[in-house]
């Protein structure tokens, strides 16, 4: 399932952390890929243990908990902390898939990758290119967000980001697991979760069938979910 979600971060909350960002020193971005990888980017990134991106994704990480539909959508376990690229003069990313497993250096946080997320940071009118496109089950798909806004795929997919050919495209991109490994289950949830709020919202939550799907949904939760 790929999902846009709108409004992850309001405009003030872009310009913190663009502003924490765009003080820091930018570096090559092959230090955090693989040797396949490594082959197909070309852009910059943000030393991940450094103080900027550190505090910037604590912000990233902080507007991820606020929002309902990310965390319907991901059942977020655990969040690799958000890095930042940028592109730039033609800078592009080849076709590729992201690793299965993200390790943080230093530490014992380990992650499966089962869904990867990419929140742009730019007005898509300030740069040309850059689209992310996403190989789905319906073909390519091309997403290019407007700036705070946020796209979840499975990180099992191949996609690519086409060369920036004018402006500059900023995003913060981070890896999770989910509480629900399987793709397909979690998208049922989702839908489900989507049409008890439609429901309640016209019957109200008391309601007794809106009762009984909010069980249904738990007790799905509860047969899919590691927690
Ligand atoms: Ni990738």
């Amino acid at each position: 399932m790929l999902i846009a979600i709108p409004d992850v971060l309001d405009a003030p909350g872009v310009a913190r952390v663009r502003a924490l960002i765009d003080a820091a020193e930018w570096v090559d971005g092959n230090v955090t890929s693989g040797p396949q990888a490594a082959l197909a980017k070309r852009n910059q990134q943000l030393p991940e243990d450094g103080v900027p991106a550190r505090e910037a994704g604590g912000l990233v990480l902080d507007a991820l908990g606020r929002s309902p539909l990310f965390v319907a959508a991901a059942l977020p376990l655990k969040v690799f902390p958000p890095l930042f690229n940028r592109y730039a003069g033609g800078q592009d990313f080849g076709l590729h898939v992201d690793n299965a497993i993200r390790m943080k250096r230093g530490t014992d946080f380990r992650i499966r990758s089962d869904l990867s997320a990419t929140l742009f940071l730019d007005d898509p009118a300030s740069y040309d290119g850059g689209e992310l496109v996403i190989e789905d089950q319906f073909g390519p798909q091309a997403v290019k967000l407007p700036a705070g806004h946020l796209v979840l795929y499975p990180a099992s997919s191949l996609h690519r980001v086409t060369p920036v050919t004018r402006g500059v495209r900023t995003a913060s991109f981070f890896w999770l697991q989910s509480m629900v490994r399987d793709d397909g289950e979690r998208r049922t949830l989702f839908e489900l979760d989507r049409a008890i709020q439609a429901v309640a919202t016209d019957r109200g939550q008391g309601d007794a069938a809106v009762v009984q799907l909010t069980g249904v949904y738990h007790n799905l939760l509860r047969r899919w979910a590691d927690a």
